[in-house]
């Protein structure tokens, strides 16, 4: 994959209605997408590939949908206002905002790929030192150390380097004198803390146990860039799993393979994925790993796997004055019951919209088709038919004779079960083509032969290949290929 891909990628998105800017005809706003007719069917489809292998596939896990909107004190507890900032750099000439780990961390990858290993690794090294001691000059040294230019004036000409809070505000209340400032939440994971205890309660759950949920999200990114790599609003999955104090090890490396199974599931290359320790761990983590992703512009986080310890129970439970506690009744190896403790807490939590951009460059393949003279490129999205937008497409091969009636009839069919396609306008082969760029994994065409005898040609759309089968048969084929067993077993 390369960066050249990677352009072909972003305006394939805009082109076949998966993804646009944000109000694009006032210019769009930075770091905001918004996902078109076919990126919206695809995106819902992974969220369900998640939700169906974290919730429906374990009973011990349960989903809840919180609101966005939380009390104010939930980040005081969580840590968010006090240290959720990200270090930032100016450049004075052409008055550009960076992530001064960001700078670094682009300088590594330039290193890599020169050749400079040794130099990529120093670098890395002394990076991690510096963010782990949170020491903003030893940051803006590394960056004039490495003589790190800014790529719009191209100049060296830099401010300080400071922190700045990623938490979006606002206000609750009609007046605005006596509004509450409130937040966007900018992780989902808390609104799975604090209803903690209502999930436990009233689902009878026993420890260990997960509560799951999917949703937007908001951080005042410093910077905005890779397309809906790092945005403004996105959407996380998240996963608490509540645990016993002193398994935590154990849950960790048992998550931490799991999910890495469940990406490899999905079909877009074993050899995309690898594991990224953390250095510098976040505020409320004892150990925690990134399973990395081989994007066109290199290997970059897209899901983490962090050790919570009882950070956020614990800080709930002292802002607000609440018991966070769970009652154990099993007994230990003395034969006494565990009895009340707060629970520690392994996450899982990846973006879905990382996962959306992985899943869409991995599968955007360009294949040269045809023979001699008649040679053409074709684009195809080689998604797992489950994924898919569309399952199906029913194309009459003409406008009259009465194919379109027996197209729509099969549509009719189909529909309830298969996201379906109809279109009867351009040549086949065109239709195909537009298919092909959706991810469309099975065209019928119903042509004067159908009419004769109940038959159709199904065209498959990896191998191109096309089989006359009957209209009885449609439904078998369909239902082998798409089919969340193919993913979830
Ligand atoms: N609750 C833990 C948490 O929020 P995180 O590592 O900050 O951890 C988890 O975020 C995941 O959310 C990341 O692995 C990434 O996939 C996604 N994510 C974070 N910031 C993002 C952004 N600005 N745009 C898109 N996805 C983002």
């Amino acid at each position: 994959m390369s960066e050249e891909i990677f352009k072909k990628v972003v305006s394939h998105a805009k082109e076949y209605g998966f993804v646009f800017p944000s109000s694009e005809i006032y210019d769009g706003l930075g770091a905001v997408y918004d996902y078109g007719q076919n990126g919206a069917e695809l995106k819902n489809n992974l969220r369900q590939y998640w939700w169906k292998a974290m919730v429906q596939m374990h009973e011990n896990i349960v989903g809840i949908d919180a609101a966005i909107f939380m009390h104010p004190k939930t980040w005081k507890a969580s840590g968010h206002i006090d240290g959720f900032s990200d270090p930032m750099i100016d450049n004075k000439d052409s008055k550009k905002r960076y992530r001064a780990d960001q700078l670094l961390e682009d300088k590594i990858t330039r290193y890599e790929k020169d050749g400079k290993t040794n130099k990529a690794e120093e670098l890395q090294a002394a990076l991690d030192q510096a963010l782990l001691d949170n020491d903003l000059v030893q940051l803006k040294m590394l960056i004039e150390q490495h003589e790190i230019a800014c790529p719009i004036s191209g100049t060296r000409n830099w401010t300080d380097v400071r922190q700045f809070n990623l938490m979006f505000s606002t206000e609750m209340g009609a007046m605005a004198e006596d509004a509450d400032k409130i937040y966007l939440r900018p992780e989902t994971a808390q609104g799975i803390f604090v209803n903690f205890l209502n999930v436990q309660k009233t689902g009878r759950m026993k420890i260990p146990f997960g509560i799951a949920q999917t949703g937007k999200a908001f951080r005042n990114e410093i910077i905005a860039r890779q397309f809906i790599m790092r945005m403004r609003e996105f959407e996380q999955m998240e996963m608490q799993f509540f645990i016993r104090p002193g398994t935590q090890k154990q849950w960790y490396e048992y998550w931490k393979e799991a999910r890495l199974k469940w990406h490899k599931k999905l079909g877009l290359g074993d050899d995309n994925y690898r594991f990224h320790d953390h250095v510098k761990l976040a505020h409320y983590a004892d150990a925690a790993v990134d399973i990395e992703f081989n994007f066109p512009f290199g290997f970059k986080e897209m899901e983490g796997i962090h050790s919570r310890t009882d950070f956020d129970l614990r800080n709930h439970q002292e802002l607000s004055g609440k018991k966070m506690q769970y009652f154990d009744a099993e007994l230990d190896e003395n034969g006494k019951p565990y009895g009340n403790y707060i629970p520690y807490v392994i996450e899982t939590s990846i973006g879905l919209d990382r996962l959306f951009l992985a899943t869409l460059c991995a599968s955007y393949k360009e294949e040269e088709v045809g023979e001699d003279d008649k040679k053409d490129t074709r684009v195809v999205l080689a998604l797992p038919p489950v994924l898919a937008p569309y399952k199906v497409a029913i194309f009459p091969l003409t406008k009259k004779d009465g194919l379109p009636e027996v197209a729509r009839e099969i549509m009719g069919d189909l529909k309830l079960d298969y996201n379906c396609f109809y279109e009867e306008k351009d040549a086949i082969g065109k239709r195909y083509r537009r298919q092909d760029a959706l991810g469309t994994p099975f065209c019928i065409t119903v042509d004067h032969e159908s009419l004769e005898n109940k038959t159709v040609t199904i065209r498959y759309r990896d191998t191109m290949k096309q089989e006359r089968i009957s209209i009885s048969q449609i439904r078998e084929i369909l239902a082998a290929e798409i089919n969340w067993k193919n993913l979830l077993v």
